[in-house]
């Protein structure tokens, strides 16, 4: 398949007159998608039901008459200001029981009936006109669920849902009232009415009643998507997606990408260097405008991982934006180095956001392709580039890594409920993991914990995966990879209690957790092999063979032969040591990679990616700062 690339476009912010130079000029600059209407609501509909689609046909007309593929997005992430007289209880509450307001966009609440059934309707009302109109390719459902903190709501509908929600999952009252272990502190409940939402407690609120709410919430966001779903299917053939987003976890994607297609998410690598990642100052001066080497290629591994590999950029960064604290323009080449790390992780397609930049409105400093003035940004002269390279070079195609990464969404939920340190966070625990793999020259593919067909890797490893869900150890075992768990894996229930006896309870690893330590900033616990745990740190007990130990001999890393268990939070250099061992079990060859360089194995070819400052000379070919180069893939 050959990869396209495409720009998000909003025909109801510019006068009609220069639609058809601006479709002119996307095709010029070799874009083949635009995806538009996804905030128009206020303009498809000015009035509860009197609607206008004239000018949608127009834009759709016009679009497609240039040669572009459309991509029509649903309305739902910004009901217009009368749909509030309709529904004056439909906006989220904020954790301080205040609704959160109109005025920007996402102000409604997941539980709210009468919203979600009215995004529903308008689904259906777009798919009825459009679903069968040749010009639209796929359809965007809603946009970036999740974005402002909109998954957790804590108003009165919400309440309402969780009741009922948790009658569904225990049953009973004393079944919860067991689960929860809500004998302590006197918490039991007679009734599910009894049961609140977990805010506002004088001190923290049972870990076990904040994690079912999290759970609750993730799947009201999945349901309230489905409802568009099931409003559009039987209207259209082309594929129905979503675009999530960078490092927000606060609804299980995999979950939600059941309903769809294709994934696809929105990459802004310089506003998530300065917004959205841990890191020292130099490598934030490091990266400035590059952004981090390994956060958009996480990204694209993990959306890879949800739809049978099928996936897209929505929206990537084209210059400096607008919400990060600190937000420099890219160095000149980024935009397309981006662009084709997308291509080498698989996307199918990589859209810009936006066309032109708005003079107006909140997003008035956010870059697009086009200056408000209507002349060529940097950003634009990046793009016709990777068409022309597109068009000349034979396709990528996508191979099994042999490295597998196992992620789970519930995992990030208990541990952001019961952290036991300030910095255990599950996602930076994953990256750095990803990190210190990707350091080593691997590609990585990231996959859900319950998936069940892991042969073919030759390395797994499921750090922080809070519960380990039933079959994965004997997934583990038939894979016939060497596996690395923990830390923190395997060591409390659903519910989230101790598990007992101590876990991680794997077949054939004699070996117990018996105590956990947090640690502060500055404190380390030193290995043998050099490195060292911080963080976080296990006391490992059992017969199990250590590989690794502490320097005060304490076992740090226990295993079988093929199966390990982790009891510490390494350090980038531990990590590379722990990466090695278990490397050298798996007969997987590493790569010593020289800062800012990425490796991207495909079936068809090698991608190097330089996101540092100075060239890099690899493999016979030199690759310039910001720079990418390919080689065929061996053997
Ligand atoms: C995304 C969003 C877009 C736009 C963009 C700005 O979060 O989907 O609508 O706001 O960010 O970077």
């Amino acid at each position: 398949m050959k990869r396209t690339l495409g720009v998000c476009y909003y025909p109801e912010h510019w006068p009609e007159d220069i639609w058809a130079d601006d479709a002119a000029a996307m095709v010029a600059a070799g874009l083949t998608w635009v995806r538009i209407g996804e905030f128009a609501w206020s303009r498809l509909e000015p009035k509860p039901g009197h609607f206008e689609f004239d000018w949608l046909d127009r834009a759709i007309a016009t679009l497609a008459d240039a040669g572009l593929k459309i991509i029509l997005g649903t309305p739902s992430a910004t009901p217009p200001r009368w749909m509030l007289d309709r529904f004056p209880d439909m906006l989220a509450h904020d954790a301080t029981g205040q609704p959160r307001k109109f005025g920007s966009r996402r102000h409604y609440c997941h539980s709210h009936d009468g919203y979600r059934d009215a995004a529903r309707d308008m689904a259906a009302i777009l798919g009825k006109r459009y679903g069968r109109d040749p010009h639209i390719h796929a359809w965007q459902i809603d946009n970036e669920y999740g974005c402002h903190d909109t998954v957790r709501s804590y108003s009165p509908a919400a309440r309402h849902a969780f009741r009922d929600w948790l009658a569904q999952q225990y049953q009973s009252i004393d079944a919860l009232n067991r689960a929860w272990g809500n004998v302590f502190w006197s918490m039991e409940y007679a009734s599910f009415d009894d049961i609140d939402l977990p805010h506002q407690t004088v001190t923290q609120a049972n870990p076990a009643h904040q994690l079912a709410f999290r759970r609750f919430a993730s799947d009201q966001v999945v349901q309230w998507n489905a409802a568009q779903v099931a409003a559009l299917r039987p209207l259209t053939d082309a594929p129905l997606l979503h675009n999530y987003m960078g490092r927000v976890l606060d609804f299980d994607h995999f979950a939600l990408a059941r309903d769809l297609d294709i994934a696809s998410w929105d990459s802004y690598p310089i506003g998530f260097l300065s917004d959205r990642l841990e890191g020292d100052a130099a490598h934030k001066q490091d990266y400035l405008q590059q952004g981090d080497p390994d956060m958009q290629a996480f990204h694209h591994d993990l959306y890879r991982g949800m739809n049978d590999g099928r996936w897209w950029v929505m929206e990537q960064q084209p210059g400096p934006v607008n919400w990060a604290p600190y937000n420099p323009a890219p160095r000149p080449g980024m935009v397309r180095l981006w662009t084709w790390e997308a291509f080498a992780h698989g996307a199918e397609v990589v859209s810009y956001f936006r066309w032109r930049q708005a003079p107006f409105a909140q997003e008035q400093m956010h870059a697009g392709l086009m200056r408000p003035d209507n002349t060529a940004a940097p950003g634009l002269a990046e793009a016709r580039p990777v068409a022309d390279e597109i068009a000349q070079m034979p396709d990528v195609e996508q191979v099994r890594a042999p490295v597998a990464l196992l992620f789970d969404y519930a995992s990030a939920w208990a541990w952001e409920v019961l952290p036991q340190g300030a910095d255990f966070d599950y996602f930076r625990l994953m990256f750095e993991t990803y990190r210190a793999l990707r350091k080593q020259g691997l590609s990585i593919d990231i996959l859900p914990a319950t998936a069940t067909d892991l042969a073919g890797y030759r390395l797994i490893l499921a750090p922080g995966l809070a519960t380990l869900p039933d079959g994965l150890a004997e997934v583990l075992a038939d894979s016939g990879a060497t596996c690395l768990l923990g830390p923190r894996t395997g060591l409390v229930t659903h519910d989230l209690s101790i598990t007992l006896p101590f876990g991680p309870n794997l077949p054939g690893l004699d070996l117990t957790v018996t105590q956990v330590e947090s640690l502060p900033p500055g404190t380390a616990r030193p290995a043998t092999v050099g490195g060292a745990v911080h963080h976080w740190a296990e006391t490992l007990e059992g017969s199990a063979q250590a590989s690794m130990t502490l320097t005060d001999g304490a076992p740090l890393l226990m295993g079988n032969g093929r199966l390990h268990y982790l009891g510490g939070w390494p350090d980038p250099d531990l990590w590379a040591r722990i990466i090695t061992l278990l490397a050298n079990r798996a007969k997987l060859p590493l790569s010593n990679l020289p800062d800012g360089l990425r490796l991207r194995d495909t079936a068809t070819h090698q991608f190097g990616f330089n996101y540092g400052l100075e060239p890099i000379d690899w493999n016979g070919k030199t690759i310039p700062p910001s720079g990418v180069n390919w080689w065929p893939a061996k053997g």
